[in-house]
């Protein structure tokens, strides 16, 4: 508790307390409060995810800390909890936005992401959504999962552990009953990440959001996953332009269970998918190209039945024989030797 370290988690204990008795007991947390209701979230996963609020005075928090006697100048600068001024005074970073706490595999809070709510405000066309803490001795961005440490028991006894993009999509599937779900914050997955998983699973499905910007983290994490590790991926590709929070909004929790548990895609039919996208399959010249990524893709594959099942839907799609499409997917095995 005297390192650094100890002093910055203290830091950060306090803050958390603080951001969140705002939040909850004060006038100045209820716009906040009442944003996340309409969210549809609820006050005990408020509570179980410790969300706070910072309010709008720039010297609340660092105010509030002075009070506990956490004073140290040297340990408040390398909190990331303020913003350095040219006239050496600092005020509180995060203002006027409700507070996720980031935990370590301890549930020990390391950092925050503060998210604007004032819709067509004034912050919401001049900041970014979501802003994070900097990176400090306690906080790498690229080791953290949002939820580890309340998930790991979860997703051990479950056997496989489900990805998504944001703080809302973990939090409106742990309310359905999902407790096995992390996020990634935005960000593509780590090789740090993923060896934290190894040490829990070694079975992934990737929940990314429907947009073409989940689309692409999908493609990035299964390229990622599937040669750096043993790990075996399932998909669960959501409806265009909605993301696992949207989902349940929208179709309710019952719904989604559903559509985790049954509406998964493999590896190679996300891919098929995926590629079909990129081109037109009325043109023949592109129906070419398209069956050549296909084959390319499916050097992947190494169960013989998985491989031969994705030849045959390409033989019925383009009534091409078996035989061609095993030639030209041995040309590619052995190129990729
Ligand atoms: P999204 O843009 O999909 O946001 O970013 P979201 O999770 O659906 O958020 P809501 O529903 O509008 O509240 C996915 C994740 O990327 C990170 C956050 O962790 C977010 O949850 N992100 C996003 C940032 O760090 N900064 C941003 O400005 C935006
Ligand atoms: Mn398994
Ligand atoms: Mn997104
Ligand atoms: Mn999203
Ligand atoms: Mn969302």
């Amino acid at each position: 508790p005297d390192s650094t370290k100890g002093k910055l988690l203290a830091v950060y204990e306090k803050a958390q307390l603080f951001y969140h008795h705002i939040l909850m007991n004060t006038k100045a947390g209820e716009a906040a409060l009442n944003y996340l209701i309409d969210r549809g979230i609820t006050e005990e996963s408020i509570e179980t995810f410790k969300i706070g609020f910072s309010p709008p005075q720039r010297e609340a928090l660092k105010m509030y800390l002075e009070n506990e006697n956490l004073d140290d100048v040297d340990i408040l600068k390398k909190s990331g909890l303020f913003s350095d001024r040219e006239d050496d005074k600092f005020y509180d970073r995060f203002t006027n936005r409700i507070l996720f706490p980031i935990t370590d595999a301890k549930g020990q809070t390391v950092a925050f992401s503060g998210r604007i709510f004032l819709e067509n405000g004034d912050q919401q066309r001049r900041t970014a959504k979501y802003m994070n803490s900097p990176e400090t001795e306690i906080f790498n961005k690229r080791r953290i999962l949002f939820n580890y440490d309340k998930a790991r028991p979860i997703i051990r006894r479950e056997g496989e552990v489900f990805l998504f993009e944001g703080f809302m999509d973990v939090i409106s599937a742990w309310q359905a009953g999902i407790r096995n779900g992390l996020a990634t914050m935005g960000t593509s997955l780590t090789e740090e990440q993923v060896h934290t998983l190894d040490k829990v699973t070694d079975h992934i499905v990737i929940a990314y959001d429907g947009d073409s910007a989940g689309l692409q983290a999908i493609k990035r994490a299964t390229e990622f996953i599937s040669e750096e590790t043993h790990f075996s991926i399932e998909i669960a590709a959501f409806p265009e332009k909605m993301d696992p929070d949207d989902f349940i909004q929208k179709k309710g929790p019952e719904a989604f269970k559903d559509f985790l548990a049954h509406g998964r895609d493999t590896l190679m039919s996300f891919l098929m998918n995926y590629h079909k996208k990129e081109v037109n399959l009325d043109n023949e010249s592109d129906q070419l190209k398209y069956i050549d990524k296909v084959l390319s893709e499916l050097t992947r594959v190494t169960s013989a039945v998985e491989r031969e099942m994705y030849l045959n839907q390409l033989s019925e799609r383009f009534d091409l024989s078996i035989e061609s499409l095993k030639e030209q997917l041995h040309g590619h095995i052995i190129s990729s030797q």
